[in-house]
């Protein structure tokens, strides 16, 4: 059975990229080298940066990489996982992403910090791409497919790029699941147009869109409360630091944007998000 999702916000794959383009040396000053949430153990810590690592860990050792896999890291932004998975584990990494900019930024940051044997980075769209079949061990993806227009079509393409017994590994924002109600309905409408996603699936969409990708043993973890501080943190930042200055000119209007923190975090308050990883197998 296909499951067919509605498009929550009116957005365009240009806008994608455009933002990407701009936006990537404020996410960089504000954040760091990684594009995603942070997972915590306990809502007494502070440090962003450890935070990033722990989740991009928590991936691998779900996904039990064993040193020497094919990697596609699909959405790498500026490379954060696809460095540290070639560096740490000894992975080959091949990174795509919509954004010509933030390509040539993984580039130079992977040989930079001395990964550049192991990665190479495309300009890419994940839903355009072509790769040979089964050439990869691994499809690693954190915080991109919200941004994909058929997620259902992606990922019958990308598995078929998985070679027999490889993994898809993945981390999404992801809606409630239905029925919700029209106050959760306008939350994700509003997240969905904050940040340029087309549309949220559930996590029961995913893992019907998993197994009719012809993808088995699929599970998923709900990391919703271990991430929520990503935007705590995030706000403050913003409102005490001098990064605030780079937001018009990263195509950013400051005060939409830490509206759109607001949104979030009450959209993952509220219940009407929730954030998870998935694992599955060819
Ligand atoms: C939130 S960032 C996550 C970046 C990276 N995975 C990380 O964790 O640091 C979303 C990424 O998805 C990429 N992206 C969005 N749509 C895409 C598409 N259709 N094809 C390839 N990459 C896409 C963006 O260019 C960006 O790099």
């Amino acid at each position: 059975m296909t499951t067919k999702i509605t498009t929550m916000a009116d957005v365009s794959k240009r806008s994608i990229q455009l933002h990407y383009d701009l936006a990537t040396t404020f996410y960089r000053l504000l954040w760091g080298p990684h594009i995603h949430h942070g997972l915590w153990e306990s809502t007494e810590e502070d440090n962003p940066r450890e935070a990033q690592l722990t989740l991009t860990n928590h991936l691998a050792t779900l996904a039990e990489l064993k040193p020497g896999m094919e990697v596609l890291d699909i959405g790498c932004g500026m490379g954060g996982s696809s460095i540290h998975l070639a560096k740490t584990y000894g992975y080959q990494v091949t990174g795509i992403t919509l954004s010509p900019v933030q390509a040539a930024w993984a580039r130079t940051s992977s040989w930079w910090k001395g990964a550049g044997k192991r990665t190479r980075f495309l300009r890419q769209d994940a839903e355009e791409a072509s790769f040979p079949i089964d050439s990869f061990d691994v499809l690693w993806s954190i915080e991109c497919t919200e941004h994909l227009f058929d997620k259902p079509g992606f990922f019958k393409r990308a598995s078929q790029w998985l070679k027999p017994g490889g993994k898809l590994t993945i981390c999404a924002w992801l809606a409630a699941e239905q029925p919700r109600t029209p106050q959760s309905e306008e939350l994700v409408k509003q997240v969905c147009e904050g940040f340029l996603c087309p549309s949220l699936g559930t996590a029961s969409e995913y893992q019907s869109w998993f197994s009719d990708a012809g993808l088995t043993n699929v599970k998923f973890e709900d990391l919703t409360h271990r991430v929520l501080q990503t935007w705590e943190i995030c706000k403050r930042r913003v409102n005490k630091t001098g990064v605030r200055y780079l937001a018009p000119i990263a195509g950013q209007d400051m005060n939409q944007f830490i509206k759109d923190f607001e949104t979030i975090l009450k959209a993952y308050r509220e219940g009407a998000m929730r954030y998870g990883c998935f694992l599955a197998r060819k």
